[in-house]
């Protein structure tokens, strides 16, 4: 039964860009709608999951009272708020576009236009969250990451899933029409631990969360 099969789990699940300080009208970000983060917290809460969905600045809001809304605007905020919340996680979803890079030293007070010199803006390295969840996890958590690659896909993803210690990626394909930032659908393949792959056909967003949470089922069914 799809509408209990995750009742009494808890999931945490990241969505949305991220955006890190220039100065207090400035940031950097990405073209992340969330709309994927959103379909899937949807998903486990109309199948009887208790969802905590991180969220960066997006234009959505959660249906189901059993979601949970932290929101957060930097990949620093994100981090912080999933740590809270990952050791009581049984499924966990890193579906957030988070920046590889934050302004080192943002400005407290709008950075003026300059007459002659154009401002340099010195970067750091973000904290990879999905990462930092996969050294934490325990054999009974399930972790699941996203790979959004543009060519050798398949190693990439697989090198991703290694490298973060996850239990499954997503993969979704730049390459294909309808599976990119902003759109109602999604075009994915899943590859898990294991190196087995699915590919999916286009899907809309709603429908491609019900198969991502299908296949984290048969994960937690063997773990
Ligand atoms: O390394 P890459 O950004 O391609 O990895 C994508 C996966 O890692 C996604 O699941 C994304 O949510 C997660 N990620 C993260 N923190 C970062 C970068 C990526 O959680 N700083």
């Amino acid at each position: 039964d799809r509408t209990s099969d995750l009742s009494g789990k808890s999931v945490l699940i990241t969505a949305g860009p991220t955006y890190e300080k220039i100065d207090p009208v400035r940031f950097i970000g990405n073209y992340s709608s969330g709309k994927m983060g959103y379909a899937l917290a949807e998903e486990c809460a109309s199948r009887g999951a208790n969802v905590t969905l991180v969220s960066g600045p997006v234009a959505l809001s959660a249906k189901s009272s059993n979601i949970n809304v932290v929101s957060v605007e930097s990949a620093r905020e994100m981090l912080d708020e999933c740590q809270k919340v990952f050791p009581t996680s049984d499924i966990s979803i890193m579906c957030a576009a988070v920046a590889d890079y934050a302004p080192a030293n943002p400005s407290d007070h709008k950075i003026k236009r300059e007459k002659q010199d154009v401002p340099t803006i010195t970067l750091v390295k973000n904290p990879d969250i999905a990462a930092t969840l996969g050294k934490e996890k325990r054999p009974e958590q399930v972790l699941v990451g996203f790979a959004l690659e543009t060519d050798n896909e398949a190693v990439n993803a697989s090198e991703k899933l290694t490298r973060k210690n996850l239990d499954m990626i997503v993969l979704n394909s730049l390459r294909d029409k309808g599976a990119c930032f902003g759109t109602d659908t999604n075009k994915v393949s899943i590859i898990r631990s294991d190196k087995s792959r699915t590919d999916f056909p286009l899907k809309d967003k709603s429908e491609v969360a019900g198969d991502i949470i299908d296949e984290i089922l048969k994960i937690l069914g063997k773990v």
